[in-house]
Parts: structure tokens; C-alpha cells; sequence
């Protein structure tokens, strides 16, 4: 790892603190899978990022972070790309369209999109006009997980062993995936996703001992998911707070506490 930005390392995990936009700590085409779910810039109180941005200012941002992860990826390198199919606060937005057609336009080759379906969320602020045509607002319960790829979607690097179960390949390949959500203070961080989301990702696009990348890391779900399922992992955070809860919670399941255990910290517990 090139860099003095690393906070936390062990043989098969690294957590880098840095601005994913202008690390070096990533060598081009040594990413075999990244699994993400960017800032959704919806006010959301991060330590450190400004999460309201223009809309106009957020589709740049997203353009330059997309760019930079292309990059990162080997040649049969592919993106799990975590975001909300339409944001409703602060003016109606096609999120998932808009940031699928910049990825696209950045070089990224499209696969699929799988439709999460987060059953104990409702993402309903306001009925628009109540029980009139005049201007009522429909919100659909559910995020996206758009699929791409950067060369090949065949992927012919790494071992070539894969993990996934019988049936979890036939109930991944479904592109409706049903699991709840993640609670804020259960975990201790705004916005994390539960380690369902990345470890059917990890398990369903990418060999065992591959290399996943987190560049929005948060809580670090990512590598925990990756730390369960034999793959290294790479987390990239802006925020040190984050990055020790990260930290913890490898540790955690280094202990050889898992699935049963997850480490329950709430919000005010000091870093
Ligand atoms: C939606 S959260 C990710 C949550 C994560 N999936 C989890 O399970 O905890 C986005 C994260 O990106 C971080 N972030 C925002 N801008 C960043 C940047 N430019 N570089 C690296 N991290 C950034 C925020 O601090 C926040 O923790």
C-alpha cells in the first residue's frame, strides 16, 4: 500500500483514511469488485462530508468519485453500486437513472439492476396532496443495486473458486433482493447498510480471495462481509471517527465474534 494515509491493516483487510478523490493509495486495475453506497445527498449529518449539495453539484461529485473507481478496477472488474432509485427531499430527482447514464458515460459497461426491497423502511415524508389529483407524490420503499462492469463481465482473473450456495444462487440471481435495513444506532454511524447487501454482492460477483473495495466505507459493513467470506478488502473513509468504528468492528470479528454478535455501539459512545 502506497501510502502513510492507512489507519488500520491486517494481512487481508486495510482501512485507508483518506478523500477517495484524491488517494493514491490505490494502484489502476488491482480492484476485482467494489461494493458502494455513496453519500445520497440528502442531508444526512456525516461527520465530515456536506451531504446537501446542488443537485447539479452532487451529479459532479459523483461523476469524479465514478471515474477514479473505474480506475481502480481490473479489466473484468465490476461495481455494485448501492443508491436510491429517486430522492423526494428538497425537489423530486431521478437518482438512479441519472447516476447509471453517468456511469455509463464515465466508460463503465452496464449489467443489471437489482431492486432492494428494505422492508422495515418507509420513505415517506409528505402525501403531496391528500387524496387529490392535484399533486400527489408516489415513493417506492426501495433502493437499487445497479450492476457494471468495467471491460469483460465475464471474469476469468483470481482463483475461479466460487463459495455461493445452491440456493443462494437462485434466490441472488432473482434481481428483487427483501431484507431490512440497518439501524443507525445499533451500529453507530447515519447511513450504514446491513452486511447482507455486500456479502450477496461478494458472494454472488467475485471468487474467493478476490480483492473488494469499499470507497465510501463508513461503519465498515463492506469488510465485514468480506472479512466472513475469505476475500481481502480495501475501505476508503474520509471520516477518522468512522474509520475507528470500522476498526472496531473488524476487531470485533476477529474475536471470533460473528454473525450472533455484531458489536452494538450507539451514537453518543465515544470514539
Ligand atoms: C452512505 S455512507 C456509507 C455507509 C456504509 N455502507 C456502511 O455500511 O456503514 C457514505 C460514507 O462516505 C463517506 N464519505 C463521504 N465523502 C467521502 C469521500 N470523498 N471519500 C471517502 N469517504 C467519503 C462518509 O463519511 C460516509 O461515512
Amino acid at each position: 500500500m502506497r501510502t502513510n494515509a492507512v489507519f488500520f491493516e491486517t494481512s487481508t483487510l486495510t482501512i485507508i483514511n483518506e478523500d477517495v478523490l484524491t488517494t493514491r493509495a490505490i494502484p489502476d486495475t488491482t480492484i476485482d469488485l467494489i461494493v458502494t453506497s455513496p453519500p445520497y445527498n440528502v442531508d444526512i449529518p456525516y461527520a465530515s462530508h456536506h451531504d446537501e449539495l446542488s443537485y447539479a453539484a452532487y451529479l459532479e461529485f459523483s461523476e469524479a468519485w465514478l471515474r477514479r473507481c473505474l480506475a481502480f478496477l481490473k479489466d473484468d472488474g465490476r461495481l455494485c453500486l448501492n443508491i436510491p432509485l429517486d430522492k423526494n427531499k428538497g425537489g423530486q430527482q431521478s437518482v438512479g437513472a441519472d447516476l447509471t447514464t453517468i456511469a455509463r458515460h464515465v466508460g463503465y459497461q452496464y449489467h443489471a439492476t437489482i431492486v432492494w426491497n428494505e422492508s422495515n423502511i418507509s420513505r415517506r415524508t409528505a402525501w403531496g396532496s391528500w387524496m387529490s389529483a392535484s399533486a400527489p407524490y408516489v415513493i417506492a420503499p426501495v433502493e437499487l443495486i445497479v450492476v457494471l462492469y468495467k471491460k469483460h463481465w465475464k471474469k476469468t482473473s483470481g482463483s475461479r473458486q466460487s463459495d455461493i450456495q445452491r440456493q443462494e444462487f437462485l434466490d441472488w440471481t432473482n434481481g428483487v433482493w427483501s431484507f431490512s435495513g440497518e439501524s443507525k444506532k445499533r451500529i453507530g454511524h447515519p447511513a450504514p447498510f446491513p452486511v447482507e447487501l455486500p456479502t450477496r454482492c461478494i458472494k454472488l460477483f467475485s471468487f474467493v480471495g478476490d480483492t473488494v473495495l469499499d470507497p465510501f466505507l463508513g461503519s465498515g459493513s463492506t469488510l465485514v462481509a468480506a472479512a466472513r467470506n475469505n476475500r481481502r478488502g480495501i475501505g476508503i473513509e474520509i471520516d477518522s471517527g468512522y474509520c475507528e468504528l470500522a476498526r472496531r468492528r473488524l476487531e470485533h470479528e476477529a474475536a471470533g465474534n460473528g454473525v450472533e454478535t455484531e458489536l452494538v455501539l450507539d451514537l453518543e459512545s465515544p470514539r
